[in-house]
């Protein structure tokens, strides 16, 4: 099958308004392998990065970080893939990496194949939601790392962390319901998370011991958490960070315990004292840091999909494909999108 040279995409100027266009097909590099997107997932950086400006450097951008499709073409090199594999992976902020597109390129070995269980709208909201909660588990103590715990893909993993408390705030976000899925997994229990109560089953169901609500003060937040266990609360991952939640996480977090964020640190460097960490993630297998956990990663994230210990995100698709797309992302910069991760197919774009 010939494959075009030009595709539909969705693109971005710093500042302005999204609008759809067209990019280059590139082709694959060594070690790499060009995908057909069939779903994509939207996720708050978006959003947030027309708005901000960081990470991206090439204007108009093509954003987007989640794939699941088929490959087309490999690279020199490739043995994991051949064409016409069904595989997912996490883009990254350059136009040739991005997925809010008909086709993008990825490393081979840090990419994997879809499970057969899963649909493609479903494979598409792993990847980055995912990486972020085990990155920030598992990956090492980097400056932007993670609390380099064991992780439960490795034979002395799985319920290593047993009887040991730990605090998510934002149990149903899609980093939320990976990270309480992930610390089942690695055994911790009481699993307490922050959620608004009409997803407070949902989040039981994934692994979730206790939940509080999101609405309460961040100090009331606090003493709710603390009165679940007597034992100290060392481990706390706030999988949202805003300012309110960052103080709710620091205020539980026991003296010579650590703190995950996934936004920059808002707690005053003068309060973090003695043994005590506060770490903000990047969520990312292309980040040079994490380089060989993500090649790692990848090699075990389909199985734990496969076999139905980690469930992935509930969908919905948007329609008209990646015109789709701008909609959703004003959605959830409002608020407005509970329990559940956006898709769009590319395919689909009129
Ligand atoms: N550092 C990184 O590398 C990295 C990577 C990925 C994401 N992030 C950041 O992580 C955050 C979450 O991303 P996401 O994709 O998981 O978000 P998401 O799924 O779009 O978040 C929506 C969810 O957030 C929950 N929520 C909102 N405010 C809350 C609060 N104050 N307390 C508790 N829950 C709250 C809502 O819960 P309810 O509906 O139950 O109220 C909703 O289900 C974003 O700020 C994102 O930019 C960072």
């Amino acid at each position: 099958m010939s494959l075009p040279t030009q595709q539909k995409a969705l693109l971005v100027p710093l500042k302005g308004k999204f609008y759809l266009g067209s990019s280059n097909v590139n082709q694959p590099g060594p070690g790499e392998v060009l995908v057909r997107i069939e779903a994509t997932a939207l996720n708050p950086v978006d959003w947030k990065i027309p708005e901000a400006g960081y990470f991206v450097t090439e204007w108009p951008a093509i954003l987007g970080t989640d794939s699941a499709g088929v490959v087309v073409a490999v690279g020199e090199g490739v043995s994991k893939f051949t064409a016409g594999d069904k595989i997912f992976h996490q883009g990254y902020f350059t136009n040739r990496l991005a997925t809010f597109q008909e086709y993008t390129i990825i490393r081979a070995e840090i990419a994997a194949k879809i499970p057969s269980n899963l649909t493609f709208d479903q494979a598409a909201s792993i990847p980055l939601g995912f990486t972020t909660a085990a990155v920030g588990l598992y990956a090492p103590s980097w400056a932007q790392g993670g609390f380099n715990l064991t992780p439960p893909w490795k034979p002395e993993g799985k319920n290593k962390y047993a009887g040991q408390p730990i605090v998510i705030f934002g149990g149903s976000s899609s980093v939320g319901t990976y990270a309480i899925q992930l610390a089942k997994l690695s055994g911790f229990s009481p699993i307490i998370t922050t959620v608004s109560p009409h997803n407070s089953e949902f989040v039981k169901s994934l692994g979730a011991t206790h939940t509080i609500d999101r609405s309460l003060s961040p100090s009331e937040i606090a003493a709710e958490a603390i009165k679940i266990t007597s034992a100290p609360l060392k481990i706390v991952y706030d999988a949202i960070s805003l300012g309110p939640t960052q103080q709710a996480a620091f205020e539980v977090l026991a003296p010579g315990g650590s703190l995950l964020l996934v936004l920059p640190s808002q707690i005053p460097k003068e309060k973090v004292t003695g043994d005590t960490k506060v770490i903000t993630t990047f969520g990312s297998v292309h980040a040079p840091d994490n380089a060989s956990f993500g090649v790692d990663l990848y090699n075990h994230i389909t199985e734990l999909f496969a076999s139905g210990e980690i469930k992935p995100n509930v969908v919905e698709v948007l329609p008209g494909g990646l015109a789709g797309i701008p909609e959703g992302l004003e959605r959830m910069k409002k608020d407005l999108v509970s329990g559940k991760k956006l898709v769009a197919h590319p395919t689909e774009t009129a």
